[in-house]
């Protein structure tokens, strides 16, 4: 499929928007300093914090699952588990989160699959792996998915 892009400028810090690359939808999110700050925090719960067997380029090998570890997430808005499209829960110790533990991140309304906001599944859940990070570059403010 062709590249999309997106201009970021008007992305603001905790916000989530979706656009669509090959008939799927991809989930950008400019992530804050505390919830960039919570990724190390959550990394023993998880089922792959290295994302050693979940999809993503080379430069997104790394605890942020983004390029140059930019506060900017890129990731298949589309569960590991049957493919339903996880919801975007930012807040913070959401009670049916699993209380003061939960950091924020992606709950699938499926079958109640959870993923931090790098898009990686914690431990026990009915997805697998983490969300794939599709390929991207980022020039000044535009995203381009598929580059
Ligand atoms: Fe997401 Fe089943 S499709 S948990």
């Amino acid at each position: 499929g062709a590249p999309v892009s997106q201009d970021l400028s008007k992305l603001e810090a905790g916000q989530m928007i979706v656009i669509k690359y090959r008939g799927k939808p991809i989930y950008l999110v400019k992530r804050t300093k505390e919830m960039m700050d919570n990724l190390s925090k959550v990394e023993s719960s998880l089922a792959d914090p290295k994302s050693e067997g979940s999809l993503q380029p080379d430069y997104c090998k790394n605890n942020s699952r983004s390029k140059d570890n930019s506060e900017v997430l890129v990731c298949e808005g589309v569960c590991t588990h049957l493919g339903c499209a996880p919801g975007y829960r930012p807040d913070v110790g959401a009670a049916d989160l699993g209380g003061s533990s939960w950091v924020g991140g992606f709950l699938c309304p499926c079958h109640g699959s959870k993923y931090d906001l790098a898009g990686r599944v914690f431990k026990g859940q009915p997805a697998p792996r983490n969300l794939p990070v599709p390929e991207y570059s980022i020039s000044g403010t535009i995203l381009t998915v598929g580059a």
